[in-house]
């Protein structure tokens, strides 16, 4: 788990380090790609779905598993997200990061700050034991507090000997149904989708896309993290996302 962490997390910081107006989402995506080639893993969903990418990149009003197409062509102030997951030798893990494209022109600062911080302090208080409903209320209390809302139906997940397992629905917001625990020794993929209009996503002609019901824009932070009894082990920490 360590090692393909590892993986896709210097995979995610060295495509956001590349990223430059004027370049084609394939052509950073393609740099991802080349990135995982060269350690031995393989795009997860690519291997799980036959995704149209190396990794998802989502577009200002593009909510996620956005195409990382060659008519995107990536400017000054875009808000971008990049989702990388791969496998390697049977495990498999996840991480996925919001930021702005040079000069912050269009002010989507206060969201990308907002998911970042609402994700660390959310796997603060992640161990054995914790409600996974509780987590996903205080997502929600959090973000309402910076001046957001949470997309409700996109969640975090257990990763590991596949891209998406036990538990599959660690959600933004408060599941008064889901009487899950978080389990010690488990490792679960956590992620924000702090949004600024919408509440829902819903899927685009291409089969693809995520967009927002209400628009707006929707920033997400994603880390693979070992639940532990006291603070998580987080996998995927040589993204930098903190
Ligand atoms: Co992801
Ligand atoms: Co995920």
């Amino acid at each position: 788990m360590q090692k393909i962490s590892e993986v896709v997390a210097s995979t995610l910081k060295k495509m956001r380090d590349y990223a430059k107006p004027g370049m084609t989402a394939r052509e950073l995506d393609d740099f991802g790609g080349r990135l995982m080639n060269e350690a031995g893993a393989k795009s997860a969903p690519k291997l799980t779905y036959g995704f149209p990418g190396w990794t998802c990149i989502s577009i200002n009003h593009e909510v996620a598993h956005g195409i990382p197409s060659e008519s995107k062509i990536l400017q000054e102030g875009d808000l971008i997200n990049i989702d990388v997951s791969a496998e390697l030798d049977g495990f498999w893990a996840d991480n996925g990061g919001s930021f702005i494209l040079g000069e912050d022109i269009n002010n989507h600062q206060p969201l990308v700050d907002a998911s970042k911080m609402i994700l660390q302090k959310a796997i603060g208080r992640i161990k054995g034991g914790v409600k996974i409903s509780e987590i996903g209320r205080f997502i929600e209390m959090e973000a309402r507090k910076s001046g957001f809302k949470v997309i409700k139906n996109l969640a975090g997940h257990g990763v590991g000997r596949s891209l998406h397992e036990d538990p599959h629905e660690i959600l933004n917001c408060y599941d008064h149904d889901n009487k899950q625990r978080f389990k010690k020794n488990t490792v679960v993929a956590i992620e924000t989708f702090i949004s600024t209009n919408s509440t829902f996503a819903n899927q685009q002609k291409d089969g693809w896309t995520l967009t927002g019901n209400k628009g707006g824009y929707v920033a997400q932070h994603e880390h693979t993290i070992i639940v532990t009894d006291g603070t998580p082990v987080i996998l995927t920490a040589a993204n930098e996302i903190y």
